[in-house]
């Protein structure tokens, strides 16, 4: 497994995920699962994230207090299954900016195709976190970060639900400064581009389209 990858193997983690990837599996459930289980992935990837300290009065003393030191997160989600794993983080991080790549991937080329792209000022003095749950054949994932990139972001990290060991090769290969956080790393892509096991499209599977 490359060393820039991290599978989040909590138990509430992957029980979670099983509840997910389960086809009579509401869309309701389904969202609400996909937030909970966005906030304890974000608290993996922001494990690292810089500290320094401040002095603060407790009732009884002054103390030097730790803090998060920097400019505030940058979040991106690639849209639009990227809202899901979205709405966690910010539970987590409020304070974060927000930012939107809309990338959908042509379902005959399986490449991605941009309609949209908003983030922050800033992005080069910001640590970023992109978010997309399935990093399948790595395409899109590629391509949002080559955007983030160019907009001047240089500390990113991709926080995903469910990678394919293919999309994790692709980013690698692509982005190996960039890591990888997880909740599964699944078997496979089928013939058409979809995880499998998986759960099937994300997108579909939370907003109830098909
Ligand atoms: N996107 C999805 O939503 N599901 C997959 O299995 C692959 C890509």
């Amino acid at each position: 497994m490359p060393n820039h990858l991290t599978i989040v193997d909590h138990p509430l983690v992957q029980h979670k995920l099983s509840l997910m990837r389960e086809k009579d599996t509401s869309s309701a459930v389904f969202r609400q699962l996909l937030r909970e289980i966005s906030v304890l992935l974000a608290y993996e990837v922001t494990r690292d994230l810089p500290m320094t300290t401040k002095t603060i009065e407790t009732p009884l003393v002054e103390m030097e207090a730790p803090v998060l030191e920097g400019k505030k997160l940058a979040l991106i989600s690639i849209l639009r299954a990227g809202n899901g794993l979205l709405d966690g983080i910010l539970d987590l991080i409020p304070l974060a900016r927000v930012g939107f790549v809309g990338l959908y991937r042509d379902h005959e080329t399986l490449k991605p195709v941009q309609y949209y792209f908003k983030v922050p000022d800033d992005l080069a003095h910001r640590r970023v976190i992109a978010v997309d749950p399935m990093l399948a054949t790595g395409n899109s994932s590629v391509a949002a970060i080559d955007l983030l990139k160019g907009a001047g972001a240089k500390n990113i990290s991709f926080m995903c639900l469910l990678a394919a060991p293919e999309g994790v090769a692709r980013m690698h290969e692509a982005h190996p400064d960039v890591p990888i956080v997880t909740a599964s790393l699944d078997e496979r892509l089928n013939e058409i581009g979809y995880i499998l096991p998986g759960l099937g499209d994300a997108g579909d599977r939370m907003f109830g389209t098909k």
